[in-house]
């Protein structure tokens, strides 16, 4: 894939639907008592995983025009007759394998290359002590083995990282357990497991406490799922840093655990705004508008502490702004980075070397000084969807030829990356 430097982006964008919230409703659906029916439901490479391991578990999943899941009830799925296979997504293996800890048939789940280098541990410390029976391997990382239980005990928790796939493997475990289960987060986290199931949360001492009862029913529903503001976030920044930009992603996800990268795109200049927010199935949603004048002028800052968890899945597109932006660009505390899809910090600093800038590589993170003008550069995605779009996005404003090195792995989250793409460039 080439690109090359556009004069401004123009025009409306639809990104496809929520990766979190798809693979979420897919598993509630396949716990609750009865038919579902799927609205704008994503069908990319990671959220077709979780489909097809639920095939594997003996759940009937009809896809049309509207995707439909007819429950089998908490406990009730099938054992499968073969590995479970997540392929290259971390929320597949780590909520699914909250709700294989509870079921009574023994099964395993692994995945690609990237995914069996991903860390376990954290899912399966804390299924241990529900008394799940789960063994990764002895790095910690898949192919993880779990054997069946009667129930799991319920446990008081608070994960060592702020993540939504530790708190929601937790969620789906406690749904199989024998009585309130609590989760504790200092800092909150995308929180779509807890709005879809209607859990209650409160805060103490300034953390929030997740309650969740087990072996509830669950009821059917029909769900319309919410366009990826994650998605739309590699459009946002094109907007903000090609000039004369003018664009409309339309009907996002606004929830305020997805949506701190546009404040942060903000706090560095940028002209964004939202209209016609309403709230569709308990998620705020609306658009996002995003204008750029002939001088883009932004500021840059440093993503470090209690931000990080919040941005982390756009720190790979906000440090293309940060490219352009006036001053030090710096992320740090952010090594959870490396433990993505690929090691997003040596993506990142690498690609940006690579397209003329002068980054120092930490540990958690990295540094720069924005310059106003970059190179195109052949581009390394480490088959990492992200960095694939986020340096698509530097290649509209690089100066010469920028060429993708693996385009296809975009399919992971936005099959149609390119063609929406190609419909808003003005050359
Ligand atoms: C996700 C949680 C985040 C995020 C990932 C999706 C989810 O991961 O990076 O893309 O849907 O729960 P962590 O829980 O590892 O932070």
């Amino acid at each position: 894939m080439k690109i090359t430097k556009v004069n401004k982006i123009k025009g409306i964008v639809y990104p496809p639907g929520d990766k979190s919230i798809s693979h979420r409703v897919a598993l509630i659906s396949a716990l609750s008592d009865g038919e579902n029916t799927i609205e704008n439901f994503l069908f990319a490479g990671d959220t077709n995983k979780t489909l097809e391991c639920l095939q594997k578990l003996g759940v009937e999943i009809e896809i049309g025009e509207k995707l439909k899941i007819k429950g089998k009830g908490i406990k009730k799925l099938s054992p499968p007759h073969s590995i479970l296979d997540a392929g290259n997504s971390g929320t597949t293996i780590r909520l699914l394998a909250g709700i294989l800890a509870g079921q009574k048939f023994d099964s395993e789940i692994t995945g690609d290359d990237s995914l069996r280098k991903r860390p376990m541990r954290r899912i399966v410390k804390p299924l241990q002590m529900m008394e799940a029976k789960i063994e990764p391997t002895e790095e910690g990382t898949a192919p993880l083995k779990i054997y069946g239980v009667d129930s799991l005990n319920p446990i008081e928790y608070e994960p060592e990282i702020p993540s939504a796939q530790v708190k929601s493997c937790l969620i789906f475990a406690g749904l199989h357990a024998d009585g309130k289960t609590k989760i504790i987060e200092r800092i909150p986290t995308r929180d779509h497991t807890e709005r879809l199931l209607g859990l209650k949360a409160h805060f103490e001492n300034g953390k929030k406490i997740i309650e969740v009862e087990g072996g509830k029913r669950i009821e059917p529903a029909n769900y319309i799922i919410p366009n990826d503001i994650s998605s739309a976030a590699f459009f946002i920044v094109a907007g903000v840093i090609i000039p004369n930009s003018n664009i409309r992603i339309k009907n996002v996800t606004l929830n305020p655990t997805r949506t701190a990268f546009i404040e942060i795109l903000r706090q560095m200049g940028a002209d964004i705004e939202t209209e016609n927010v309403k709230e569709v199935m308990g998620e705020p949603i609306g658009d996002v508008i995003v204008k750029s004048k002939k001088e883009v002028n932004l500021k840059n800052l440093t993503l470090s502490g209690d931000v990080i968890p919040g941005v982390i899945d756009e720190i790979p597109i906000l440090s293309i702004a940060g490219a352009i932006g006036e001053g030090k660009f710096e992320v740090r505390d952010a090594s959870e980075l490396r433990k993505k899809e690929s090691d997003r910090i040596k993506a990142i600093v690498e690609n940006l070397r690579a397209m003329g800038l002068d980054v120092e590589e930490y540990e958690d993170g990295f540094a720069f000084e924005g310059k106003n003008k970059l190179k195109g550069a052949l581009i390394k995605t480490f088959n990492d969807h992200r960095i694939a779009m986020a340096f698509s996005i530097a290649g509209l404003i690089a100066e010469g030829e920028t060429v993708i090195d693996n385009p296809d792995c975009v399919k992971i989250s936005f099959p149609n990356f390119f063609k929406i793409l190609s419909s808003v460039v003005n050359f």
